[in-house]
């Protein structure tokens, strides 16, 4: 679905992302992992043509999108739940939702999307007609979420969604991703909750300062179970 080959990006003078590969496989979920500042975040900015990579080639189901606008990428298929999720916090519940189905034409289509999201987070039908920066994090993450799904995305691109959640909160979010994924969307999940993560994800990622360091496919030929084993011979000490 998704591939980076060879991307590099900058901000300015600064190399932040060093030949990154990556592919997200349609019908998967595929995690990136990595500490503060290894360059998740830009890895998504680059993807989107929010930054504009130095080198590399980025695809979206084999055609070219490095170098296209924001606008077009999103319209080829990829949405976006941001870090620090980012809704509108003056609209309500329903005019954010609205929002994210704003490039579907077909009024049908939207009320459907929207029974849908309603169906998938019941918190949000209830909250419907509530400004949005009035509600908790975690709802707003599921706002945020959400809004994303309005326009039906082939790829899902998730930054930190658990992010300054309860546990009981996260579990949610990661059982909704789950479902998500089994009805057909493809994701990209980035993280620094390495265990939820990798739990859910079918391909793995580990990248540090910029450069994927492993990966749980490829040359190497590490596999998910191995990525996950290093994780937890970590944990325990
Ligand atoms: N606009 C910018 N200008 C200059 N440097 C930037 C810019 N945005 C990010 N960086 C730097 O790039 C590096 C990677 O940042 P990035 O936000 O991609 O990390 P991240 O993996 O998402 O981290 P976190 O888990 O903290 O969100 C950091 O060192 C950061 O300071
Ligand atoms: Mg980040």
């Amino acid at each position: 679905m998704l591939k980076l080959e060879a991307v590099s990006t900058s901000y300015g003078p600064i190399k932040v992302l060093r030949n990154v590969s990556l592919h997200a496989k349609k019908g998967e979920i595929t995690c990136l992992l990595g500490s503060n500042g290894a360059g998740k975040t830009t890895t998504i900015k680059t993807i989107l043509g929010l930054v504009k990579p130095n080198s590399g080639i980025i695809t979206l189901e084999g055609r070219q999108i490095q170098g296209l606008k924001t606008a077009d990428i999103i319209k080829a298929g990829v949405a976006v739940v941001p870090e620090g999720r980012r809704i509108f916090p003056k609209m309500t519940v329903y005019e954010n939702l609205l929002l994210g189905g704003s490039l579907i034409k077909d009024k049908n289509i939207i009320q459907s999307n929207l029974k849908k999201m309603y169906d998938l987070f019941p918190r949000l039908a209830e909250r419907k007609n509530q400004i949005a920066g009035t509600m908790s994090g975690g709802e707003q993450q599921m706002l945020a979420i959400a809004r994303a799904l309005m326009s039906n995305p082939k790829l899902l691109l998730l930054d930190e969604p658990s992010l300054g959640l309860a546990p009981i909160l996260i579990k949610e979010i990661f059982d909704i991703i789950v479902q998500i994924n089994k009805e057909g969307t493809t994701v990209l999940l980035i993280e620094q909750n390495a265990f939820k993560a990798l739990s859910i994800s079918h391909a793995a990622y580990i990248m540090q300062k910029g450069e994927i360091v492993q990966q749980s496919t490829g040359q190497e030929g590490i596999s998910i179970e191995e990525i996950k084993a290093a994780y937890l011979k970590k944990q325990a000490g």
